[in-house]
């Protein structure tokens, strides 16, 4: 099968096309056909070197894809050759096949595109486990400030805990401020020099210091959950999202009824040189989704 690989941290050069083997699912795993894969912050700063991990090299970045089965591994049971699933692993994605372990599998609902499943697969869950996990089950009312939120993270966030929190304050990157103004009319946005009455949380999406300056306005029950950083602050906690197909599964059936609307910035064929343009584009409203 044809994948593309990253030979060595670096620039988008390191990104290469490798032919190898198909995989062959284990007991647990099923093999998919890719379908859609969506490019991720995480994969970027992997492949650049931000992000270290100790990996063999060649090795397969991708964190997000949505895909049709072609094979099961022998103790899954309740899936079959044919449909069409999602899921966020991690890597292994930018490839043509992909297995993946039955817990991170989740089925898209039949009016949900492969572009939007994958699409969703990774930030759309971070948000779901981040809402409904962390937020609605620990704190119950106030007012939440979303550091970062014009991201795909985001801006699931948003949709997810408009009717949960009083008030949304957002701070967005330096050109994204008029889209989310008109996606998402509810929230206000504010700067650093903005003076709030009292917030219940922050989700802090950027990992910059100047989201510490907001921690004066917390509620004395009050807690910042990260995406990015472990700060030193005791009410600091670092959030990992766990690649789960029941959380994912519930996603995709927000998606399907409407509830939830996944921005979508461009679309490409799955190659190369779109995968290479794609991991180097900045300040995009919405996500990059390439599509074999
Ligand atoms: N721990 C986990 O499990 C987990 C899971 C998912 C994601 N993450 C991480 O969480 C972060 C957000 O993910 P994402 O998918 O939402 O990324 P994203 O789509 O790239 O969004 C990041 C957003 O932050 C904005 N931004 C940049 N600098 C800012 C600043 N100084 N103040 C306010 N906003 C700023 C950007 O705006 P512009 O584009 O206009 O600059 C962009 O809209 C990434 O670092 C990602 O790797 C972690």
């Amino acid at each position: 099968m044809r994948a593309i690989a990253m030979t060595k941290p670096g620039d988008v050069e390191v990104l290469q096309t490798i032919s190898l083997m198909r995989p062959i699912p284990k007991p647990k795993q099923i093999l998919l056909q890719n379908l859609a894969i969506a490019i991720e912050p995480y994969d970027c700063h992997v492949r650049s070197g931000k992000v270290k991990v100790n990996n063999p090299l060649p090795l397969i970045l991708g964190s997000s894809l949505a895909g049709r089965i072609c094979a099961v591994g022998e103790k899954v049971t309740d899936l079959k050759v044919g449909q069409r699933v999602a899921a966020s692993p991690h890597f292994r994605s930018y490839a043509e096949y992909t297995a993946v372990g039955r817990s991170q599998i989740a089925i898209i609902p039949d009016n949900v595109t492969d572009i939007q499943a994958a699409a969703i697969a990774l930030s759309g869950q971070t948000a779901w486990q981040l809402a409904e996990e962390v937020l609605k089950s620990s704190l119950s009312t106030g007012a939440l400030l979303i550091n970062g939120a014009s991201g795909n993270v985001g801006q699931i966030l948003i949709q997810l805990l408009t009717d949960h929190f009083s008030k949304i304050y957002v701070t967005t990157g330096s050109t994204s401020t008029t889209k989310l103004k008109q996606q998402f009319p509810q929230v206000e946005i504010i700067d650093s020099t903005f003076q709030l009455s009292s917030i219940a949380a922050i989700i802090d999406l950027v990992g910059n210091q100047p989201v510490l300056t907001y921690l004066k306005y917390l509620t004395s029950e009050g807690k910042l959950w990260s995406t990015v950083k472990q700060y030193s602050d005791r009410r600091c906690n670092l959030f990992s999202m766990k690649s789960n197909g029941q959380s994912l599964e519930k996603l995709l059936a927000a998606v399907a009824q409407n509830r939830i609307k996944v921005q979508i910035a461009q679309v490409a064929p799955f190659n190369l040189k779109n995968l290479q343009t794609f991991q180097t584009l900045q300040h995009q409203f919405g996500k990059l989704v390439l599509k074999f």
